[in-house]
Formats: C-alpha cells, sequence, structure tokens
C-alpha cells in the first residue's frame, strides 16, 4: 500500500472559517500561520512593472540567486555561492527536495513533537520513517543534543526548525552548537528549516549553517517577506549536493513563478517594512500573553519567535478537533487544533496565530476571554 497521509486538520477549520464568513459571520482567522500584511510595496511594485514589461517563461533568476547567496553570508556569516541556492516554489518543496537529497526510503529521521504537520507527513510520502522525540515544555518543545545523543540506533537525520511551528521556540545557540555536534560524531544528517527566521522577539535565531556546513537549509518568502501565496523559497545545499538539488527542482517542480523571482528580489531589499511586520507580532503576541491567564490558559512556551501560541487545553478538552470547531463556532475566532502537530498529546492543545492585525487580536481577545471564562465554570472540578 502505499503512504497513507493524514489531512491538515486546520484546512478543515478554515473551511468552517470560510462558510461562516460566506454566512455573514464575522471570523477573525488565528488558525493558518500566514501573514495578513501582504508582499512588501517594492516587491507589489516591481510585481506590476514586469506584468508589463516582460515575457514570464520558464526562468530562474541569477540575480536572485546572487541576492540570496549574500543574504545568506549576510545572516549567518558564512560564504554561501549562488551556485549553492536553489529556487524553489516555497519551503515545501524545498522540504521534499533537501529530504530526498539526504535520505533513501527506509530511513529514520527525527523530528520533534510537536512540530510542522508536515515533516511527518512529507517524511512518509518518501516513504522515510518520521522517529517522533517527545520535547515538552521542559526543553522548550526543541529537539535536544542530549535527546539526539540517547536514541539508539542513532537516526539517519534530523529536521531542526528554529524558531518553531507551533511553538515558535528557538533553540539556544548553544544547544545548536551541541546538536551539530552529537550529529557529527553519530553521522546524523541535518535539514534545518528556518522559514521563521527573522521574526524573533529576542535574540535573532541562529541558522545551523554555521554550526554544520553540511546542513541543508530550507528557507522561504512566506513568513518574514510576507509573500505565502507567492510560492517561493530556497534551500541552501552543500557543494557535493547542488547538481542532484538542480536536477530534483528540475523534474519535479521546473522553476519558482517568475513574477514571484522579480517580487522577491525586491522583497530582499525592503528590511525596514518587513521589521515593522515584526514589530507588530510583538505587540499581538504580548497583548495575547498578557490575556491567556484570564482565559485559565497558563500552559504554554512563551513564543520567542515565529507568530503562535501553543496553547495546553487539556482541562478543558480531550477532543482539540471538536473544540477548535466549537470555538469557532460559537465566538468566530478560528484557530489549530493540536493533533495537526503531536498526533499523541495534541489532542489536548490549541494553536493560536497572532500573525493578524493588531485591532483583530484585540477583537480576538474581548471575544475569547468571556468564552473561556464560560469554559472554566462549566469545567468539572
Ligand atoms: C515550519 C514550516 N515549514 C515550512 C512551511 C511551508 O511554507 P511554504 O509556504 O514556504 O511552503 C511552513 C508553513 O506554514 C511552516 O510552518
Amino acid at each position: 500500500m502505499t503512504p497513507q497521509l493524514e489531512p491538515f486538520h486546520a484546512i478543515t477549520i478554515s473551511t468552517i472559517a470560510q462558510r461562516l464568513m460566506a454566512e455573514g459571520r464575522s471570523v477573525i482567522r488565528m488558525e493558518y500561520g500566514q501573514p495578513s500584511t501582504g508582499a512588501p510595496s517594492a516587491a507589489l511594485a516591481r510585481a506590476r512593472a514586469v506584468l508589463d514589461e516582460e515575457d514570464k517563461g520558464y526562468w530562474e533568476s541569477a540575480e536572485l540567486l546572487a541576492r540570496l547567496a549574500r543574504y545568506m553570508e549576510e545572516t549567518t556569516g558564512v560564504a554561501v555561492s549562488p551556485q549553492q541556492i536553489v529556487l524553489t516554489c516555497g519551503a515545501s518543496p524545498a522540504l521534499v527536495i533537501a529530504l530526498s537529497l539526504r535520505f533513501s526510503p527506509g530511513a529514520r529521521v527525527a523530528i520533534a513533537r510537536p512540530g510542522y504537520v508536515a515533516y511527518r507527513n512529507t517524511l512518509r510520502a518518501l516513504s522515510i520513517e518520521p522517529v517522533e522525540l517527545p520535547c515538552g515544555p521542559e526543553v522548550g518543545y526543541q529537539i535536544t543534543a542530549a535527546a539526539l545523543a540517547a536514541l539508539d540506533p542513532a537516526p539517519d537525520g534530523v529536521i531542526i526548525a528554529s524558531p518553531a511551528n507551533p511553538t515558535g521556540t528557538v533553540i539556544p545557540p548553544e544547544e545548536m552548537a551541541a546538536i551539530a555536534e552529537v550529529c557529527r560524531t553519530r553521522g546524523i544528517r541535518i535539514v534545518s528549516d528556518e522559514i521563521y527566521q527573522g521574526i524573533t522577539y529576542g535574540a535573532p535565531a541562529r541558522s545551523m549553517l554555521p554550526y554544520d556546513r553540511e546542513a541543508i537549509v530550507v528557507n522561504s518568502f512566506s513568513k518574514y517577506f510576507s509573500m505565502p501565496g507567492w510560492r517561493l523559497g530556497w534551500l541552501v545545499v552543500p557543494e557535493d549536493l547542488i547538481g542532484q538539488a538542480r536536477a530534483r527542482m528540475g523534474n519535479l517542480f521546473l522553476t519558482p513563478p517568475s513574477l514571484s523571482q522579480h517580487a522577491g528580489l525586491a522583497a530582499l531589499d525592503c528590511g525596514e517594512e518587513l521589521d515593522g511586520h515584526v514589530r507588530t507580532y510583538a505587540r499581538n503576541r504580548d497583548l495575547l500573553l498578557a490575556a491567556l491567564p484570564s482565559m485559565g490558559l497558563a500552559r504554554i512556551a512563551p513564543p520567542d519567535g515565529a507568530f503562535y501560541v501553543y496553547a495546553d487545553v487539556g482541562h478543558l478538552t480531550q477532543d482539540s478537533m471538536a473544540f477548535c470547531i466549537r470555538l469557532l463556532e460559537e465566538t468566530g475566532v478560528a484557530t489549530a487544533p493540536g493533533i495537526d502537530f503531536d498526533p499523541v498529546d495534541g489532542h489536548r492543545f490549541v494553536r493560536f496565530s497572532f500573525a493578524v492585525s493588531t485591532p483583530l487580536v484585540e477583537e480576538a481577545i474581548a471575544r475569547l476571554v468571556p468564552w473561556f471564562q464560560a469554559q472554566k465554570v462549566l469545567a468539572p472540578a
């Protein structure tokens, strides 16, 4: 039988949200991790100009490859050549390419649980076995060097994500170094998903590249650059994998949209506008964190990055999907059920995305606080 994948449950929530909106209900969309801000203005201007000016055939922008190599060097301190950059249609195909480059069917790859739903499912689709490492609040919901060292037998690989989805937690630099060291010693290959880099609320999140030059780095324009629908991302691959990485991209996906490549190039020079979005997320985060205690939601990992709060609602439900549906129907606030991120304990978690505008976060809090307080009254002692 071919690998069977679970659905993305947040999509079900989103479908219900859209139905409610079509019925005239006011819905606040906190179920998806997508910026509501749109592409930076210079990227939009460039795209508009290109629409009138240029042919849009299959294409790979040499300028974008060079600019991304420079961006990687500026943000990681590691020299990266344009040849090491592979343009992709977002981080999702980049993950497919990275995993199929490093691992054969039957290989075992460690991932954090909770973790991004597509890690488990992409691994399964490629007939690679996910090795789920339970990561609780005591380790910031993140994979540690100690956990990797304790795995017997050693896995063939590991996916690192810092900041992570669904928790927003960041791996500290000394732990990144320790993870790289354990992986080097035990022959574990690292794929580092760095899609939330640039969105942090304290110290910046570190790339894995300075710690492991052999790591494959996955990144995208979907989060910090606020361009999820443009379907543009990139990989950084070590020299010896360049040919095979390009062969995979070419055969499986051809090229990313040419319009997006033009816009993406412009977006790379929009740091001021994009950092303004991060300041908005920081305000949203503060508002939400301040409101959580009055909602009775004390058990969370304060997110150091990304734009999520992953909250334990186990005192109210053991069925996060049913809970999210009821929450949506009764308050108009759409959230993602924990079962997307954790097949074992996710039934008692909910993820809030605060990548919406600050007034919407304020409105969501105004709806959520009385609703949660009413649930507490109804909850068994
Ligand atoms: C951790 C993580 N990796 C990858 C992706 C996929 O992003 P993209 O839109 O670039 O395919 C997401 C999307 O939410 C994500 O959260």
